[in-house]
C-alpha cells in the first residue's frame, strides 16, 4: 500500500494556500465554472472527446526519450530521460489544458474565450483550440513579451485570435493576467481560459487535472522502460502547470524526489529573479493565496527571467503547500545556466528546448554528475524552443 499524501485539504485549498479572493459577480461565475467542471468529470462523453482529441489532434501519448549522449557525458552511470511535451501539436504542454477548458467552455454554451499568455505558448494553444471549436479568442500579452516572443504573436494572429498588448508595469505576465481578469469581470459572457495552476479556485485544481495526463503517461512509460519509478522527477516552475502535471502522478510515491526548478534570473541574491517558492512570502495575488515575491509595501514585486513563461511573481498554491510539507524540493537556475542547458540539449541530443524547459534541463545537468550508477532522472521537457531562437542568438552571439 502506498501512503496517500493529502494535498487538497478542503476543496480549493491546499493547506493555507489557494482559495478564491474575488468579489461577488466573479465569485458566482467561478462557482458555476466549478460545477460545470465537476459535471464534466462525471460525463463519460466529455472524457471520451478529450481523450480522442489528445490522441488524434495533439499526438498523445508524447514520447519518453532516453538521453544517451548527455547521460554518458555528465553521469557516472546515471540515466537522464525526457518527457517530450515539446512534441505535442503547438509545441508545449499548454495544449492539454487549453483543450480541456475549451471543451468545457463549449459545453457551458460560451462563444468567446479570453486568455493571458507570457511565452505565447498558452496563447497559441488557446488560439488553436478556439479555431478548432469555432470560438472567438482574445489573448492578453505583456508588451515586453510581445517583443520577446514575436513568433508566437504571429502564430496567434494567423490562427485568428486578437492579441492585446498590455503596456502597464513591466509589460510581462503579471500585467497580462491583470488585464485578462479585468476583461473577465467586465464581460460576463466570456470564458477565462487560464493557462496555469494559479488564480482563484477552481483553476489550480482544474488545470492540474487537465495536465495530469503528463504524469500518468510518464509513470507508465517509465515503468515499462526501466521496470521501476524514476529516482528524480524534475520540472521548471512558472505558475506550475507542467510541474503539477508531472508531479501529481508521483506525490504518493515518497521514493520519487520531486524537484521544482525556479528561475533564478541574474542570481537569487540579485533582486532580479522570479523564484517565488524560494524567495516569496505568503500573500494574495490574482485572487488566491500563495508564495509571492513582494515589494516593501507587500504588493507583488518586480520579477525577472530570461523566460517569458517563468516571469511571474506568484506560483500555484498546491506547489506552495507541497513545499511547506517538504514533499518537493526547490532549486534555482540562472538565465545563464538555462542558456547553457538550451545549448547542451540542442548540440548533444538534437532537441531544441524552450528556454523555460531549459531551466529543468540545466538543473539535471548539475544533478547528474553527483549521482551514482543506475540512478534515474526524469525531466519534463515542457516545450520546444523555436520561439526563443532570437533571444538565444542574441545572448550567446551565435
Ligand atoms: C514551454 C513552457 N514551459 C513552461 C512554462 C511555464 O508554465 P507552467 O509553470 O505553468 O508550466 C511555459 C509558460 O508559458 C511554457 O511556455
Amino acid at each position: 500500500m502506498r501512503n496517500h499524501v493529502e494535498i487538497e485539504t478542503k476543496r480549493g485549498y491546499f493547506g493555507e494556500y489557494g482559495g478564491a479572493f474575488v468579489d461577488g459577480s466573479i465569485g458566482s461565475r467561478l462557482k458555476e465554472l466549478d460545477q460545470a467542471f465537476l459535471d464534466a468529470l462525471e460525463d463519460p462523453s466529455f472524457q471520451q472527446e478529450l481523450t480522442d482529441l489528445l490522441r488524434r489532434y495533439v499526438g498523445r501519448p508524447s514520447a519518453l526519450t532516453f538521453c544517451a549522449n548527455l547521460s554518458s557525458r555528465l553521469g557516472r552511470g546515471a540515466r537522464l530521460y525526457l518527457k517530450r511535451e515539446d512534441l505535442n501539436h503547438t509545441g508545449a504542454h499548454k495544449i492539454n489544458n487549453a483543450l480541456g477548458q475549451g471543451l468545457l467552455a463549449r459545453r457551458m454554451g460560451k462563444k468567446e474565450i479570453i486568455a493571458e499568455t507570457g511565452a505565447g505558448m498558452h496563447g497559441t494553444a488557446c488560439a488553436t483550440v478556439a479555431a478548432l471549436l469555432g470560438l472567438e479568442c482574445t489573448v492578453f500579452m505583456g508588451s515586453q513579451d510581445v517583443q520577446r516572443q514575436a513568433a508566437n504573436v504571429a502564430r496567434m494572429k494567423a490562427l485568428g485570435a486578437r492579441v492585446v498588448s498590455v503596456s502597464q508595469g513591466d509589460g510581462t505576465l503579471k500585467e497580462a493576467v491583470d488585464a485578462a481578469l479585468h476583461e473577465y469581470a467586465s464581460n460576463p459572457q466570456a470564458f477565462y481560459l487560464l493557462g496555469s495552476v494559479v488564480g482563484p479556485h477552481p483553476y489550480p485544481t482544474m488545470v492540474r487535472h487537465f495536465q495530469s495526463v503528463i504524469g500518468h503517461e510518464a509513470r507508465e512509460q517509465f515503468l515499462k522502460e526501466e521496470g521501476r519509478l524514476p529516482h528524480y522527477a524534475v520540472a521548471c516552475v512558472g505558475g506550475g502547470s507542467n510541474a503539477m502535471g508531472l508531479f501529481s502522478a508521483f506525490t504518493d510515491d515518497l521514493d520519487v524526489k520531486l524537484i521544482a526548478v525556479e528561475p533564478a534570473g541574474k542570481g537569487l541574491d540579485s533582486g532580479l529573479h522570479a523564484a517565488s517558492l524560494m524567495r516569496g512570502e505568503p500573500a494574495i495575488i490574482h485572487g488566491f493565496k500563495t508564495y509571492v515575491i513582494t515589494d516593501p509595501n507587500g504588493n507583488p514585486g518586480r520579477v525577472h527571467s530570461i523566460s517569458s513563461g517563468l516571469d511571474y511573481p506568484g506560483v500555484g498554491p498546491e506547489l506552495a503547500h507541497l513545499k511547506d510539507m517538504g514533499r518537493i524540493s526547490c532549486e534555482g537556475v540562472t538565465d545563464q545556466e538555462a542558456l547553457d542547458g538550451f545549448l547542451a540539449l540542442s548540440r548533444h541530443e538534437g532537441i531544441i528546448p524552450a528556454l523555460e524547459s531549459a531551466h529543468a534541463v540545466a538543473f539535471a545537468m548539475k544533478l547528474l554528475p553527483t549521482l551514482s550508477d543506475g540512478t534515474t532522472v526524469l525531466v519534463n521537457l515542457s516545450g520546444r524552443g523555436d520561439k526563443d531562437l532570437n533571444t538565444v542568438m542574441r545572448e550567446l552571439e551565435l
